[in-house]
């Protein structure tokens, strides 16, 4: 059992490793601005209301809760808005991770798990999956910025200082399986809910953004994985890190969260459709700018190194789940 604080345990993916944790015996402490969280999705340990931003607020919390290691959830991360905004995203996730980071040192908090994405490596991989080791050229600030990070902890684990290993995932889909959680960002903007939304009459249609990719039916091909799949990645890292026994040297890991699966915009659509029984409108425009034809993991790493296996990230199973919350939602 670890004391551990989660950065960002109020939103869609923290929140759910919440569950995930408690239920591997950890205790918990949450740290959020609510900047897009909800208080009420902390549903385990302690919340405390703050910014990464606070050097004292993170000193207190750490050493006040004899905290053990840190999941490191918090940041913006709308590729889109990114783009608009850039320096709002540097300075959230990457100049508030670098003061996250610091304070573990000084408090002599060696381990972390830090949330990463996809979105490192860019336009790469075209059919083919993308592994680990592809070049990593962002197309976006928010790409960027979770890589100036992995960058941090890589070079900061190297010099002893820090035990880290940064999860890639691909894209968060489902919700728990209990209904006790769900995605409730705002804007919406993931496929899923939003393909949801046009089936319970919340929004008129649902849009597909290009259909002339060169994939079997035109349109753009992603990995989805559950966020309970992905709760789970976090159990098993963190806990890797805390047996590992510290010797001092510092160690570094990054690997992919993904199913090596992909499914295409038509694919989710049909199944929405299938599930929940609405024939509801989908509309085809063009494509937008960035949006690469096929994005899908190469998720071997995880499982050789953390011995992690997806249980409920198979297309209908995640539908079903995120269809059981979205549902009643006002
Ligand atoms: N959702 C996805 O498909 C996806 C894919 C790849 C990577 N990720 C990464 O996973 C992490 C979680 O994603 P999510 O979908 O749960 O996002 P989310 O917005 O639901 O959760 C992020 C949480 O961090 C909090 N936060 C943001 N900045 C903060 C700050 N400066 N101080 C304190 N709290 C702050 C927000 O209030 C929010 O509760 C993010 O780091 C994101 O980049 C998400």
């Amino acid at each position: 059992m670890a004391n551990i604080l989660v950065a960002g345990g109020a939103g869609f993916i923290g929140s759910h490793t919440l569950l995930a944790l408690d239920t591997a015996g950890h205790s918990l402490v949450t740290l959020d601005n609510l900047s897009n969280g909800h208080r009420d999705s902390v549903t385990i340990g302690k919340l405390v209301e703050g910014d990464l931003h606070d050097s004292a607020l993170l000193d207190r919390v750490l050493t006040e809760n004899k905290i053990d290691a840190v999941i490191h959830f918090a940041a913006f991360i709308e590729a889109g808005e990114s783009v608009v905004n850039p320096m709002a995203f540097y300075k959230n996730n990457v100049a508030g991770s670098l003061n996250l980071i610091n304070a573990m040192i000084r408090n002599n908090v060696r381990t972390m798990v830090f949330s990463s994405t996809a979105a490192v490596y860019g336009q790469e991989g075209g059919a083919a999956l993308l592994s680990e080791t592809l070049p990593k050229l962002p197309i976006n600030p928010y790409g960027h910025s979770k890589w100036m990070v992995e960058c941090m902890l890589r070079d900061t684990a190297a010099i002893g200082k820090l035990d880290a290993i940064a999860l890639r995932y691909f894209n968060a889909a489902g919700s728990d399986p209990e209904g006790r959680l769900g995605e409730r960002h705002d804007p919406e903007t993931h496929l899923i809910p939003l393909i949801l939304d046009a089936a319970r009459g919340a929004r008129a249609d649902i849009k597909i953004f290009g259909s002339d990719y060169g994939t079997p039916d035109g349109t753009c091909i992603r990995d989805y994985v559950h966020v309970s799949d992905l709760a789970t990645a976090h159990v098993l890292a963190v806990d890797r890190l805390l047996t590992r026994g510290g010797d001092g040297t510092g160690f570094y890991d990054a690997m992919n969260l993904g199913t090596s699966n992909g499914h295409s915009v038509r694919q989710v659509i049909e199944m929405a459709k299938h599930l929940t029984g609405v024939d509801f409108k989908v509309v085809e425009q063009a494509r937008r700018a960035g949006d690469p034809a096929c994005l899908v993991a190469d998720a071997s790493r995880a499982h050789t190194v953390l011995g992690w296996q997806p249980q409920r990230s198979d297309l209908k199973t995640m539908i079903e789940d995120t269809w059981r919350f979205r549902r009643n939602l006002t």
